[in-house]
């Protein structure tokens, strides 16, 4: 059967970081675009560049280190952002700008203050403007589904006419149904002149949780791109989630083949999903959810006796994919402290690391560490351990001893010995738990109380010996600092995640970065 393909165009970098909190350094971005590129997502939309020096050097810096997708840069339909989001793409072998304006009668009149005459000219003029700095042009009438169609049809026709060559439809505020999205596309497939010439895209955001079925709807009825985002993450609700895209076009090819005959496909290399998926979860610092489709931890769990017992007669009683087309549990070969630096750097490589020679060495100290206390090492262990370490930033403060006291019926109690730069500092202090009391004496210790702002750990894998991992957010004039602690005791990876997310506050602020301002949309 002939293929056609749906291009999986990621915007994590871009609507996915607006979600609040979920603030990434440029290095962590670069990692997740390297990770992408592994994933085979054919575009990545790496930022918006005109809203902040750190966004505008993030998108450089992925146009100049990633060969294979095509990097996007977002812009407004003006020149200034237009010219920024050129710049910061040039270095790239496969460039797009993305521009976009509203064109739903609240967007109009409420935000722009401009009349529809004028946004369409502002959209052509922003397209012809894109061709001074690259072919590939993507254009956006923003909030398109509360749009009224005469004009959208008018609209997209002449941005096509100006050059556009990839049309975007984008349910801005996650308001449509699936079968209204699939009519959309569908009229403007049919009606908007010149159409037959470009790609159609789709971009759903999940207000009603709608994202991932509106999507869908669309490539049925036309739609050859989908915006998508790992985890779903983005703002509000989020966007369409990638993985739950790739798996229902992967697991439902015989509903999603086209009415030509066509067998519609992704590029995707599904077993790198689990990766990925954990790679963001882990940089960003959302926690995915326990039932998260494709990527939560009980995704591909079974436990109702009855479900267990039709699996092991026959796995597709109760199984729809095989957890390892997503990465999941192949092979579970597993380290231990027994491991010479060797086998260890082989299964890095395996597990896809390109380590330097300096974080083979820190990650293999601290592989040693806990391999100690933990006897067996599996590859998911391996790969939280390795992205600990090679997030690593200047560390001004550091953990050299942690004791907490706390039982029932006792004031929970926590001292603490640091290095502070080049000292060394004691406190002891007390709180409402021991995580509390331990947060309170590393404030004393640095002599820093960014505000908490959430927190949460999770077992890594299973067992009573299994790894904690500790997610912490702390918030410092305005701006969201994430760290994360590892180690087979909860309280010292609790411990260890606050004072990273301190020293990444403290190295931020050494840097001179400035707060990044939000630029209305
Ligand atoms: O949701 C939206 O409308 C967007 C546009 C910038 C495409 O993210
Ligand atoms: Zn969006």
């Amino acid at each position: 059967m002939p293929e056609e393909k749906v291009i999986i165009f990621d915007t994590t970098l871009r609507d996915g970081e607006q979600s609040p909190g979920a603030s990434l350094s440029i290095n962590e971005k670069l990692e997740i675009a390297r990770q992408l590129a592994v994933l085979g997502v054919d575009v990545i939309e790496a930022g918006f560049p005109v809203s902040s020096p750190t966004q505008f050097e993030a998108t450089k810096l992925i146009a100049e280190q990633l060969t294979g997708p095509v990097i996007a840069g977002l812009a407004r339909a003006s020149k200034g952002d237009i010219e920024a989001a050129g710049k910061a793409i040039a270095p790239a072998k496969k460039r797009r700008i993305h521009t976009f304006i509203a064109t739903s009668p609240v967007h109009m009149k409420h935000k722009l203050k401009k009349k529809p005459d004028e946004v369409l000219k502002m959209a052509v003029e922003a397209v012809k403007c894109c061709r001074e700095f690259v072919d590939d042009i993507e254009f956006s009438p923003e909030d398109a589904c509360r749009s009224e169609m005469p004009f959208l049809i008018e609209i997209l026709a002449a941005v096509i006419e100006a050059g556009a060559t990839t049309l975007n439809i984008p349910d801005t505020v996650g308001y449509i149904l699936p079968y209204e999205y699939g009519r959309i596309i569908a009229q403007l497939k049919s009606d908007v002149p010149g159409i037959d010439k470009c790609i159609i895209s789709t971009h759903c955001h999940n207000d009603l949780g709608m994202a991932v079925a509106n999507s869908l709807t669309g490539v049925r009825n036309g739609a050859r791109q989908v915006e998508c985002t790992i985890n779903g993450l983005g703002e509000r609700a989020g966007n369409a989630a990638l993985e739950e895209i790739v798996m229902a076009i992967h697991t439902r090819a015989d509903f999603f083949s086209s009415q030509s005959g066509s067998q519609v496909r992704t590029n995707i290399k599904t077993t790198e999903i689990h990766r990925t998926s954990r790679l963001v979860s882990q940089l960003t610092g959302f926690v995915i959810q326990p039932n998260k489709a494709i990527v939560g931890a009980n995704a591909f769990a079974h436990e109702a006796g009855v479900h267990v017992d039709g699996i092991l007669k026959e796995r597709t009683t109760y199984e729809i994919m095989k957890p390892e087309t997503i990465g999941l549990g192949g092979s579970r070969m597993v380290l231990g402290r027994h491991t010479g630096r060797a086998g260890f750097v082989d299964r890095c490589k395996h597990l896809g690391f390109k380590l330097t020679e300096a974080e083979i060495k820190h990650a293999y100290e601290r592989f040693v560490e806990i391999a100690d206390k933990k006897k067996e090492i599996f590859d998911e262990d391996l790969a939280v351990l390795i992205n600990d370490e090679i997030r690593i930033v200047e560390r001004t403060y550091e953990l050299q001893y942690l004791h907490v006291a706390c039982g029932t019926g006792t004031l929970p109690t926590a001292s603490v010995k640091m290095r502070v730069g080049d000292e060394v500092k004691t406190a002891a202090a007390c709180g409402d738990g021991p995580v509390d009391a331990a947060y309170e004496a590393i404030r004393q210790a640095t002599g820093q109380s960014p505000k908490l702002k959430n927190y949460s750990i999770r077992a890594v894998t299973g067992g009573k010996e299994a790894l904690g991992e500790a997610t912490v957010g702390i918030i410092d004039d305005g701006r969201t600092f994430v760290g994360r602690g590892i180690s087979t005791d909860i309280i010292e990876s609790s411990a260890k995640a606050y004072i990273d997310a301190i020293n990444r506050m403290v190295a931020a602020k050494n840097k001179g970065d400035q707060p990044e301002v939000k630029v209305e949309l």
